[in-house]
């Protein structure tokens, strides 16, 4: 598991003291140090990872930067595009190949704050996640924990289709037995970061501070075509070009976002 930047310091905390034992074993699982109950300014650091009664969330050390960042699936954007985001007619669920008689198997190899993954669990597909960054990972175990627990029991039943994997897709891919196929696998690297922009949200530059650019994403590619047995779906932006410079079969082109696809067979009727 990896932790991106070393210029970025991040330490555990916990906003009430009965998370205190939770907080401390966390900051043992992760290398991090706790931050001291009343941080004094020789405790210096960019961020938290903040135990309390919402979840597990990422703070930013100045307030005026940006909101806790959180995985949250009972709320927010991804309850919202569960209920309203269009079912199978999102671009999404085309590239995968969901339709009401096809509900594939997904391996998603860069699983981040499990959005993509969440949308694909809710239209019935199996999904298998995979994240090494262990920030990011906490954050997204913290979510799926709690939302296992929700109670929504369809919630519930999305969520029990998900699983999360910590580590590189790499490995997970080489180790993985040869005939070990997943009929779609998927992938949403990191964009390079572009200028700072208004149009990038604070949240997203946070982010990138904390992941980095994803750079040896096309490494993925040769093992990730060997073991997508229908597909491999890629999501880029809209401008960027295609990962590794391998053209796929063909794309789906959206305002902002792209989504290519490199067709192995048909897909099942
Ligand atoms: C852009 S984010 C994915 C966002 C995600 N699709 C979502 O909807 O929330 C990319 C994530 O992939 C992770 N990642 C990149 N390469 C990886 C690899 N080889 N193995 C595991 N995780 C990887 C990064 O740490 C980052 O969290």
């Amino acid at each position: 598991m990896c932790l991106n930047s070393a210029m970025t310091s991040i330490k555990v905390s916990f906003s009430q003291a009965d998370f205190q034992p939770r907080a401390e074993q966390l900051a043992e699982t992760l290398g991090l140090q706790l931050l001291a109950a009343s941080p004094s300014a020789d405790d210096p650091h960019d961020y938290c990872l903040n135990l309390g009664p919402q979840g597990l969330s990422l703070v930013p050390a100045t307030s005026h930067s940006h909101g806790p960042i959180i995985c949250q699936f009972d709320s927010g954007a991804n309850s919202h595009r569960r209920k309203f985001g269009g079912g199978n007619g999102q671009a999404i669920a085309k590239a995968a190949g969901v339709s009401g008689k096809f509900k594939p198997s997904v391996v998603d190899l860069t699983a981040g704050m499990g959005g993509d993954s969440f949308v694909l669990a809710s239209l019935g597909c199996k999904v298998k996640m995979l994240e090494r960054n262990i920030i990011v990972f906490s954050l997204l175990e913290d979510g799926i924990a709690r939302a296992a627990e929700s109670e929504d029991s369809s919630l519930r039943e999305i969520i029990a289709r998900m699983r999360l994997l910590s580590g590189d897709a790499r490995s997970y891919l080489q180790d993985s037995m040869a005939d070990d196929y997943a009929d779609i696998i998927y992938m949403d690297p990191m964009f390079p970061e572009r200028k700072k922009s208004a149009k990038v949200k604070k949240e997203m530059q946070a982010f990138h501070q904390i992941v980095g650019a994803d750079e040896d994403a096309a490494e993925l590619l040769p093992l990730a075509l060997e073991r997508a047995r229908y597909r491999l779906v890629i999501k880029r932006s809209a401008s960027a070009g295609y990962l590794g410079d391998v053209r796929p079969s063909y794309s789906l082109e959206g305002k902002s976002t792209r989504f290519d696809i490199f067709a192995q067979r048909k897909l099942p009727d």
